[in-house]
């Protein structure tokens, strides 16, 4: 279970990103994290990924306080996680198959287990025919394939999006969101950050709705 106490984030005065939000998401659920550009949706996802920290707030895991994990114990809380970028972060002069093994690489798992790990994740995918292939040369929901490859290859327990069917055509977002519901079905926490109100409708369990940085709404569907 994930829960968010007064988070407030401010990244310059006198503007507050994100103001007051507290929320709980239950292990398994498939969340959205809706609203217009700029209402924090990526700061969000951003601070429950402890990419950045909120300047305000606290956040459990499974009853632990996150906040309150020394530097050095990160790397164990992030690969609980897996996460898709706004803008992927894909590293365009390595192939598809080294950018998908980076989560791999401080396991220590053998080479031969990364290798398999990578190859079903991009099957997943279903861009396996391009491993060797780099970035650059492919198209931008190829792109947008590799990175959730990435984000799903070390299973994580939670996986965090952002936008991630965002430029995508209507339905190569449905395949994607599949994607993510199939890995959800196999136990993963989901949690999206969307503007794609059809999407949202069709998929969205729990829906929390953000406007200026504050939670305006929240939807359960049964
Ligand atoms: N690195 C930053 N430095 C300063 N301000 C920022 C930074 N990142 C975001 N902001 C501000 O914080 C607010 C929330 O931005 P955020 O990117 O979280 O919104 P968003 O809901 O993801 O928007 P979009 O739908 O356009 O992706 C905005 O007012 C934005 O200008
Ligand atoms: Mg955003």
């Amino acid at each position: 279970m994930i829960e968010l106490y007064h988070i407030w984030k401010q990244y310059q005065k006198p503007h507050w990103a994100i103001s007051d939000v507290s929320l709980e998401i239950d292990t398994g659920d498939f969340c959205f994290i809706t609203g217009p550009s700029g209402s924090g949706k990526t700061t969000l996802l951003r601070i429950l990924f402890r990419e950045i920290l909120p300047t305000e707030g606290q956040i459990l895991i499974d009853g632990v306080n996150v906040l309150k994990i020394p530097d050095h114990k990160i790397n164990k809380l992030r690969r609980l996680m897996g996460i898709v970028f706004q803008d992927f972060r894909l590293m365009f002069h390595q192939s598809v198959f080294a950018n998908v093994a980076i989560p791999l690489q401080i396991t220590g798992l053998p080479d031969k287990e990364i290798r398999r790990r990578v190859f079903n994740s991009l099957r997943q995918v279903n861009l396996h025919h391009k491993m060797w292939e780099y970035p650059a040369r492919l198209s931008y929901g190829e792109q947008q394939r590799v990175a959730i490859a990435r984000a799903i290859v070390n299973r994580p327990k939670i996986l965090l999006a952002d936008e991630p069917t965002g430029n995508l055509d209507p339905e190569l977002a449905f395949e994607i969101m599949s994607i993510f519901k199939e890995i959800n079905e196999q136990g993963a926490t989901v949690i999206i950050g969307s503007h794609d109100r059809e999407l949202i409708r069709y998929f969205g369990h729990k829906i929390f709705f953000l406007q200026k940085g504050k939670i305006i709404g929240q939807e359960m569907k049964p």
